[in-house]
């Protein structure tokens, strides 16, 4: 059966990348397994950044290394700048995924320069992926508020994801990095960008900070967004902005699309044993209210 969306799992590169003590590769590794068991067929798996900027994913090539494939599973990586992207190949990525910005300062902060040299450095970025056949997937950061900028005018999301679109990358995956935007604010931003892109070609990605993430999934899902990213057990937040937590949880996110009949090909049952071994792996609280209700049940 074809799921009738997807849900991207970045758990193991938006979840782990902000932990300050080191996660342990094995730990890594059983985690990207656990999800691929559970049924995602798309799973973020690690990041190749500078280790002085984002210490915790330096070991991303022996994750890839280590991990079991899964066929029809698609492992990905961040990949900055070129030297990012070889060294992902290297490492057999079957996908990666380009970083930009809808706000100047943020671009500065997290990639060291502004949208438009980001852009440019992409450029060989999605040639070499082109005459590899190898996907390209792009974010862009900040659409509903900026740690440093505040509000963020609609059309540079539309303006950074249309330039990112023309490098031929298949899917944008819209970022509310610090988890700020309100379901009317994401219902007004995707009112804008769906007359401007067909729906196939955007997802979402939202930051839980103010719990409104399941809020604003739920109104994308009916502005017609049929992909959505998310982590296991809510982990995870970004280093270069301050104070914002982890993804929506996977595990809510299932069980509203399970609930509703809605078809996601994900066996929540294993996601949430899945978001529990990470969590005792790391002695982190788990964030999903589904794995916890569901587990005092068990209890209970
Ligand atoms: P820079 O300092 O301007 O670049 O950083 P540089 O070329 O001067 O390199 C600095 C050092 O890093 C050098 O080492 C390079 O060799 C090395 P040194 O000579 O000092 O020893 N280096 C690399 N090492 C390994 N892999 C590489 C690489 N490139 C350079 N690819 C750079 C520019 C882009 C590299 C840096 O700013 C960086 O790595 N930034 C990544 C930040 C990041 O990963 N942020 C989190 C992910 S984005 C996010 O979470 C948002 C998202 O979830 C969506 C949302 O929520 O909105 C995606
Ligand atoms: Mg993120």
């Amino acid at each position: 059966m074809t799921a009738e969306l997807k849900i991207v799992e970045v758990g193991p590169r938006d979840g782990l990348q902000n932990e300050r003590s080191p996660v342990a590769l094995e730990h890594k590794v059983a985690l990207v397994n656990a999800l691929s068991k559970a049924g995602f067929q798309e799973i973020e798996t690690g990041s190749f950044v500078s280790p002085k900027w984002v210490p915790q994913m330096a070991d991303s090539a022996e994750v890839f290394a280590r991990i079991e494939r899964r066929s029809g599973v698609s492992y990905s990586a961040l990949t900055p700048n070129l030297r990012g992207f070889e060294a992902a190949v290297q490492a057999g990525v079957s996908q990666v995924s380009i970083f930009a910005a809808a706000s100047q300062t943020f671009s500065q902060k997290n990639i060291n320069c502004d949208i438009d040299t980001s852009i440019e450095r992409f450029v060989p970025i999605a040639e070499q992926a082109a005459s590899l056949n190898i996907p390209v997937r792009a974010y862009v950061s900040c659409v509903l508020g900026c740690p440093y900028e505040g509000s963020i005018p609609h059309s540079q999301v539309i303006e950074t994801a249309k330039k990112l679109l023309d490098l031929g990358c298949f899917e944008v995956s819209l970022g509310d990095t610090i988890g700020v935007g309100t379901p009317f604010q994401t219902s007004a931003l995707l009112h804008e960008v769906l007359q401007h892109f067909p729906n196939d070609k955007i997802a979402m990605h939202f930051h839980d900070t103010y719990g409104q993430a399941l809020a604003n999934t739920m109104v994308s899902y009916e502005a017609g967004i049929r992909c959505f990213d998310a982590s296991v057990a809510g982990l995870g937040g970004c280093p270069y902005a301050k104070g914002a937590s982890g993804n929506v949880a996977t595990e809510d996110m299932l069980y509203m699309f399970n609930q509703s009949g809605i078809d996601t090909g994900i066996d929540l049952d294993l996601v949430i044993d899945a978001g529990q071994a990470i969590c005792d792996a790391i002695g982190r609280p788990n964030q999903s209210r589904v794995a916890a209700a569901k587990r005092s049940g068990k209890m209970s």
